[in-house]
């Protein structure tokens, strides 16, 4: 009975049921096997003792058996269920990429890096001083109008200069630079702006911009054209042209804004370009000597120093670069929208 019950056996559960029926202290058949030996007579308790103890080690060796064949199985079952087939396809786990904007933007600061520029940054909750008054915009002058600025709440008790906004545009880190750092500067400036616009196909209420700075004795508009003629070159190859068309900002005199050639028709006018050959990406100037005057004691004094300025619109280039239609689909982070630029 004892092995045929033991070949019967598999699982750990079947052999502990097993054990137990046999060697269990309270039921088992050996327990009951040495209650005999209580009961034989006197002089039979030599023979039955030995009867019982062969019986003993024939139960403990088919428990012990048992348990190994028992182990030994269900180690070979997990070979096989726990087996990797290594010709199986692995999981693919999609790359991720920098974003288009931020990767125009690097792209941006590098061609200006390249040519001796630093990299500063600035806050993007600004005061009204930095974003407008030391910027030459004149209290309540409608030109501040054209910034459509969104307002920190609750200021109304500060004076006009402390109080704080949203920057329009990355200028107010032109201010900022020049109070820290002394003549020669050649700075590039990538951050984000906000305005009160409407979410509309070329519009967004938060966007980017680079900001450029150059100071020094006898820089010239000249300088000015020589260095963004070059940028854009680089940026968009180097057929393509510029050329300036007179502006207005306060915090430049004289102002352009700066145009290149069509980059879809090449100049001969397509959609994009409007049929006029040229598209608008960016304003310029030479820094406006009022602005000089916040930052004179730090060696700016306009009779000695001259520099330029510009500002760009980082979505507007990558929306020319990659040919997008819609400024929204760079924010929505629609992965089939993102991929595309892997
Ligand atoms: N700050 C201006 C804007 O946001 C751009 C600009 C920068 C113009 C520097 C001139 C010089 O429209």
């Amino acid at each position: 009975a004892l092995e045929q019950e033991a070949a019967k056996l598999s699982g750990e559960n079947d052999w502990k049921a097993f054990r137990d029926r046999w060697m269990s202290r309270k039921s088992g058949v050996l327990m009951q096997i040495t209650e005999w030996l209580k009961l034989a007579p006197k002089e039979q308790k030599r023979d039955v003792g030995q009867r019982v103890n062969e019986v003993k080690a024939k139960i403990e060796a088919a428990v012990d058996a048992a348990e190994a064949r028992v182990n030994s199985q269900a180690s070979s079952a997990r070979l096989v269920s726990e087996r990797v087939d290594v010709s199986l396809p692995g999981n693919r786990r999609p790359l991720g990429v920098k974003h288009p904007v931020l990767r125009v933007q690097d792209e941006i600061v590098a061609v200006f890096k390249a040519m001796g520029y630093s990299i500063g940054e600035g806050p993007e909750v600004e005061s009204d001083y930095y974003n407008f008054e030391s910027l030459n915009f004149p209290p309540n002058h409608p030109a501040r109008d054209t910034q459509d600025t969104l307002f920190i709440a609750g200021q109304e008790k500060k004076q006009q200069r402390d109080r704080l906004l949203m920057r329009t545009h990355t200028s107010p880190v032109q201010i900022r630079t020049m109070e820290k750092q002394r003549p020669p500067v050649r700075i590039v400036i990538p951050g984000k702006v906000h305005r009160n616009d409407a979410l509309d196909a070329t519009h967004s209420p938060v966007f980017h911009q680079v900001e450029g700075l150059c100071v020094d004795t006898n820089i010239t508009f000249s300088d000015l054209k020589g260095t963004l003629d070059h940028a854009f070159k680089s940026l968009f190859g180097s057929s393509v042209k510029t050329r300036f068309y007179p502006s207005f900002f306060p915090f430049t005199e004289p102002s352009a804004d700066m145009q290149v050639s069509c980059i879809f028709c090449g100049g001969k006018g397509c959609r994009t370009c409007k049929f006029s050959g040229w598209i608008e990406l960016l304003g310029c100037g030479m820094v406006d000597p009022n602005v000089f005057e916040f930052v004179k004691g730090n060696g700016y004094d306009p009779a000695k120093v001259s520099g330029f300025a510009f500002g760009m619109g980082v979505e507007r280039i990558a929306i020319l670069k990659y040919g997008v239609d819609e400024i929204a689909k760079f924010y929505l982070g629609d992965v089939r929208f993102l991929e595309q630029f892997a």
